[in-house]
């Protein structure tokens, strides 16, 4: 069994969307190896033409290139990401996603992928609890329906790199 199948086996009926993509994080990578239906569903798009893309066919105008640059450094890097950005989906809306990023380790310390959980989020009305993770909220898939496996991980919890 290889680490997709393991991850294909974890992630395909999970509520909130599953990517996994090789390591080359220059253009034109890194590509998208694994992506489950929850996935297809929130960047509006058929898994067959989401699989060999980049993650950057999502980007648009009013997506914030200081936060990708945080982003490509966590890569490059070999750490997490956590943070919010603003995406498209294929029929040209946008959304505000929140993407909990990490390397995948071999067993002998080298990043063979990295796996990222995303789901959409919306802007708190009202007066925003403190910090940027008490700006949004999940329009689905909330912390409780995660499946215990995703807890586990601590998938959205805490570490935020966003800071504005
Ligand atoms: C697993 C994974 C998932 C990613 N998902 C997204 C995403 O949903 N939306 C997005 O805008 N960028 C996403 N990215 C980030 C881009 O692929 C790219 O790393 C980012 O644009 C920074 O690199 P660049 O400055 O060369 O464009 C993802 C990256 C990885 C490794």
């Amino acid at each position: 069994m290889t680490i997709l199948d393991l991850i294909r086996a974890l992630a395909e009926d999970a509520p909130i969307g599953i990517v996994v993509t090789d390591t080359m994080i220059d253009a034109p990578g890194p590509t998208i190896h694994y992506a489950n239906p929850a996935f297809a569903r929130l960047v509006g798009r058929s898994l067959e033409t989401v699989i060999g893309q980049s993650p950057r066919f999502m980007q648009g105008k009013e997506t914030r290139e200081e936060i990708l640059d945080t982003f490509k450094r966590a890569l490059a890097s070999g750490n997490r990401f956590h943070g919010y950005l603003t995406n498209y989906r294929g029929d040209g809306t946008k959304y505000r996603v929140e993407i909990d990023c990490r390397p995948l380790y071999s067993v002998s310390g080298e990043i063979e992928g990295f796996i990222s959980f995303e789901r959409e989020v919306i802007r708190r009305v009202g007066r925003p609890a403190s910090g940027v993770a008490g700006r949004y909220e999940p329009i689905s898939a909330s912390g409780d329906a995660l499946t215990s496996a995703l807890r586990t991980l601590s998938v959205f919890e805490e570490m935020i790199v966003e800071r504005r």
